[in-house]
């Protein structure tokens, strides 16, 4: 356990928003959300468990964040997926998770970068993406980031059989699809990222999926 004030995540939220008022920088935020210890109470609403999937759970959103649980049952991975250029904090809440990141090492059609809005039109055959390093993100630890520098990751639950695990993620500006890349095949794709919950409430199940894991 840390040392940080414990704060409720509405509060949390109205200190993120007026970070709006200026430049939004990763490490300025980043030294906010390492400041305070977000309740577990306050998230009771944004936890639900799935036992297919891990599931996405949309706590706050407007034009600048996107606030977040994702909810992790044991052995629950992502696909290898980029950030669509934007940048995310991610506070791990409860149990324990891993990170791979990636770095994005050539691909066949490197001119799909050159669009407007998103990071990459994707759709190519021959993608090569290589590990940079491993790191496990711990309750109470360090909180992680992906940035515009290092944008590809992969998160995990480590617990195999037994731990859930919650995180927080924050993400501006909002993200709504992203890069996933399929590492047998080596080719990547645009996918739409979905919620299972939306400000407490189960969305619809005809929802298109989220972020799943492809291999
Ligand atoms: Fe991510």
């Amino acid at each position: 356990m840390n040392n940080r004030p414990l704060m409720g995540i509405d509060s949390f939220i109205d200190r993120l928003r007026s970070f709006e008022a200026g430049i939004i920088t990763r490490d300025s935020v980043l030294d906010f959300c390492s400041s305070v210890q977000i309740t577990d109470s306050s998230l009771s609403p944004y936890t639900h468990f799935d036992d297919k999937f891990y599931t996405r759970n949309l706590i706050f959103r407007d034009d600048i964040f996107e606030v977040m649980t994702i909810c992790w049952q044991p052995g629950q991975k992502t696909a290898v997926h980029t950030h669509n250029g934007q940048l995310c904090w991610m506070i791990p809440q409860s149990g324990n998770l891993g990170v791979v990141d990636y770095k994005w090492m050539g691909c066949d059609h490197p001119e799909n970068q050159n669009v407007v809005g998103i990071d990459c039109l994707a759709g190519s055959e021959h993608t090569k993406v290589e590990v940079v390093r491993e790191v496990e993100a711990c309750a109470g630890g360090p909180v992680l980031t992906a940035d515009k520098l290092q944008t590809i990751h992969r998160l995990y639950n480590l617990s195999e059989k037994s731990e859930r695990a919650v995180s927080i993620h924050i993400y501006s500006r909002p993200i709504d699809s992203c890069v996933a890349f399929d590492m047998e095949k080596r080719l990547c794709y645009r996918r739409q990222l979905a919620y299972f919950s939306k400000y407490g409430e189960i969305a619809p199940k005809d929802e298109p999926a989220g972020l799943r894991v492809i291999q």
